[in-house]
């Protein structure tokens, strides 16, 4: 079986003996449940298993707590980007706000970053202090980025480093945070775990260009998220800052108009087909694709300069080829 199958099947199987929906009041733990339930590509804490098993072999039930821990991280922060984002489906289904109502949203997100703590620190690796730091490190950098992402709706332009800086944060950070605990649990010199996190760092940038690419021209029935959410949010992601420097006069202007106000409800398909094509015609879609390949590039050759035998790493170049053709 493949490492991937194998690690997935491992995770599932321990998360599926974790249910909260027993848990009281059913009203804070049933949310918690239903967004688990939805699935999603996991990819955290496999990316966190597959770190450990670099070195401990096949023997990673050490990591399983942590690998969970990261996961409910991972989703108490989608509960509370849903509401910032004003966003109703995730995973193909209705947002836990939409489903339940905004304030359920917020607390259980909140028992929820509680839990993954409480999992974190039942793993059993002998450093805990140097992962809780890491945990820590990560979690502060994910409300940075998020931040950043909200201060960046509201302003007309912002500059490619800064965008770059602030998708690093809410989103790489944490994928550099899975491969640096990971190896952590698995006892990695500290040179070793660091390669790792750099890896997962660069493959979380061109992870999250490559989600703001599907954002807007994703297919509606794989994305499993509204397609045109960041154009109506007005979110400046790369779309936006490459077609303010690469398209024409009008263009830019056009953009910049459409982006100035909130959009009234019947003229969002409006809004996002102008913009969508301006994104197209700017050249901004293909300067994205280009980002994206040089930042994979980027995470392959810090895992080419990790000493390991190429049979060890291949799994995290596969599961990064498999990141890069995702699709939802
Ligand atoms: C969504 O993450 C949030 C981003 C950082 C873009 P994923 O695309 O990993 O979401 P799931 O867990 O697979 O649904
Ligand atoms: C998500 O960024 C980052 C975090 C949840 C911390 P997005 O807002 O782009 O994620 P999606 O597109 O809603 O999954
Ligand atoms: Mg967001
Ligand atoms: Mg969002
Ligand atoms: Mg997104």
């Amino acid at each position: 079986m493949q490492a991937f199958q194998r690690l997935q099947n491992a995770y599932r199987a321990y998360a599926a003996q974790e249910q909260f929906g027993q848990g009281q009041p059913q009203e804070l733990y049933q949310p918690l449940d239903y967004i688990l339930s939805l699935g999603g590509k996991q990819m955290r804490p496999i990316l966190l298993l597959m770190a450990a098993e670099l070195y401990l072999g096949q023997n990673i039930e050490t990591a399983l707590p942590a690998a969970y821990a990261i996961e409910l991280f991972h989703n108490f922060s989608l509960m509370h980007d849903d509401i910032m984002d004003q966003a109703d489906l995730r995973r193909g289904k209705a947002t836990v706000h939409k489903k339940f109502d905004t304030n359920t949203a917020i607390l259980s997100g909140d028992v929820m970053l509680v839990y993954s703590y409480k999992y974190l620190a039942q793993s059993a690796s002998g450093n805990l202090a140097a992962l809780l730091d890491c945990y820590n490190e990560t979690a502060i950098g994910v409300c940075e980025g998020q931040q950043m992402d909200m201060n960046f709706e509201q302003m007309q332009s912002v500059a490619l480093e800064s965008y770059l800086k602030m998708i690093e944060l809410k989103t790489s950070v944490l994928l550099y945070g899975a491969m640096k605990m990971g190896a952590l649990i698995g006892q990695a010199p500290a040179e070793e775990a660091e390669l790792l996190g750099e890896f997962g760092r660069n493959m979380g940038i061109a992870f999250q260009l490559q989600d703001d690419y599907l954002d807007s021209f994703g297919d509606a029935a794989t994305f499993g998220k509204r397609i045109g959410g960041d154009i109506l949010q007005n979110k400046k992601t790369v779309l936006y800052i490459k077609a303010l420097e690469l398209g024409t006069a009008a263009d830019k202007e056009q953009l910049l108009a459409l982006y100035q106000q909130a959009c009234p409800a019947d003229k969002e398909e409006e809004k996002i087909e102008t913009v969508k094509a301006i994104f197209e015609r700017s050249g901004a879609k293909a300067a994205l694709g280009q980002a994206v390949e040089a930042y994979r590039l980027k995470a392959v050759a810090f895992l080419d300069q990790l000493p390991k035998d190429q049979t060890d790493k291949a799994p995290l170049y596969q599961f990064l080829n498999f990141i890069m053709q995702r699709q939802h």
